[in-house]
């Protein structure tokens, strides 16, 4: 199995990440990793932080002279902002009062995170106990976690892209086939340059207003194999694992496989995507159409796989929203943490780290293999079993 674990609070000494199950002999760098986490970090309409950030992922162990082991890969992602929070964020109990504001006690609950959900349920009295590991930052080791899996996904063939389908009410019209290179250069990750111009207008007069938008982010797999996943299981099923992995994502309200929602306004006919007679078996099982997102029956199908998420726009304002204290119940303003506008380009590369790191573990699971040439062997083994029986068998 492919499993990942994070730790690491968003002003603490840094992130780390331990990695399990990633096959010996992958080719993995820490400049390989570095270049999602740059990915992460661009997007208009990003705040302060992003500025300091400059991630950078350490790798400590489970890889050697440029290829992994077979054994645990550990990370970490240093903060580079350590030396303003040190007391704030001390590991030891403090001696003597505290010298710096940012360890005084925060109250002022703001809706829309975890700070009350989070202060009764663990008894805290500091609401800083709960924001610093509610806050996204965590989604950059997942980041660095989902780097290992696309360069693993990479390997067999299988390229993950995303980009942003809307920002607030500015929907884009991407073309059919889309130049995943201009999306990378766009400062709102949109595959269409005249929506693109709209998105960043909206996000200045968000800005402007003191407030904040959301957006819908697609992600897509293609030339992943068909039959990733199990229909056996309620739990196997790659759409389900899909849509919980999007949806654990900060801020993420929506998920879907394929268009989701609109589907349900089309009739049946419309819908399916109807299976071609093979004329090329090297290529079998092909469809004119992908409204089912590349699923069926909790298997990937063979074609591209497609995932959207919706994102609400993010809760911390510059122009706080009425809220409560915590001591008194009393009406305040919520606290202010710094905070972006618009953070849908960010999630959208998060949330190709999600849906690498689930095929991933499908990968795995269906393919096995401690060494990469291993898993190539059980790949390539498979790849030649799919297609029509007559021809096959
Ligand atoms: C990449 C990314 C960046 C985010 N940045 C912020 C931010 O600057 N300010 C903020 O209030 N929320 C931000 N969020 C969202 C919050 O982390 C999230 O809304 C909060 O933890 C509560 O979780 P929930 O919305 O899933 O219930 C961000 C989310 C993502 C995916």
């Amino acid at each position: 199995m492919v499993k990942f674990f994070t730790a690491g609070e968003s002003h603490g000494q840094g992130l780390q990440i331990i990695m399990e199950g990633v096959p010996a002999g992958l080719p993995i760098s820490e400049d390989y990793i570095g270049v999602h986490l740059a990915r992460r970090q661009k997007g208009y309409g990003r705040g302060g932080r992003m500025l300091i950030e400059q991630d950078r992922a350490k790798i400590m162990s489970g890889v050697r002279h440029g290829h992994t082991l077979g054994s645990p890969i550990g990370m970490t992602l240093e903060n580079k902002d350590w030396a303003n929070w040190e007391e704030a964020m001390a590991v030891d109990p403090l001696e003597g009062p505290p010298q710096s504001p940012r360890t005084q006690r925060i109250t002022r609950l703001r809706p829309g995170h975890a700070d009350l959900p989070g202060a009764m349920k663990y008894g805290f009295e500091d609401v800083r106990n709960v924001l610093e590991r509610a806050s996204a930052r965590e989604t950059a080791a997942r980041v660095a976690a989902g780097a290992i899996a696309i360069r693993l996904l990479e390997e067999f063939g299988i390229q993950i892209h995303s980009h942003v389908l809307s920002i607030g009410t500015v929907h884009a019209e991407p073309p059919e086939t889309i130049d995943w290179a201009a999306v990378e250069d766009s400062p709102v990750r949109c595959a269409d340059p005249d929506a693109a111009q709209m998105m960043v207008a909206e996000i200045d007069a968000t800005k402007e207003a003191g407030d904040t938008i959301g957006g819908v982010c697609e992600i897509i797999a293609e030339n992943v194999p068909i039959g990733l996943g199990s229909h056996v299981s309620w739990d196997k099923k790659i759409d389900g694992l899909l849509s919980y992995a999007l949806m654990s994502i900060n801020a993420v309200k929506a998920v879907a496989i394929g268009p989701g929602w609109e589907i349900a306004e089309m009739r049946g006919s419309e819908v399916q995507d109807v299976i071609l007679p093979v004329s090329d078996p090297d290529h079998p099982w092909q469809r004119n159409t992908n409204n089912l997102g590349g699923t069926e029956g909790g298997m990937t199908n063979g074609m591209p796989l497609v995932a959207r998420f919706a994102i609400k726009p993010i809760a911390t304002m510059v122009k706080p929203l009425p809220s409560v204290d915590l001591d008194t119940g009393e009406a305040v303003l919520a606290h202010f943490e710094r905070s972006d506008v618009c953070q849908a380009p960010p999630a959208c590369v998060v949330g190709e780290a999600m849906v690498a790191l689930v095929l991933a573990n499908a990968f795995m699971e269906k393919f096995g293999g401690d060494s990469i040439p291993e898993t190539k062997r059980n790949f390539d083994g498979y790849m030649k079993t799919v297609g029509p029986r007559k021809v096959y068998q």
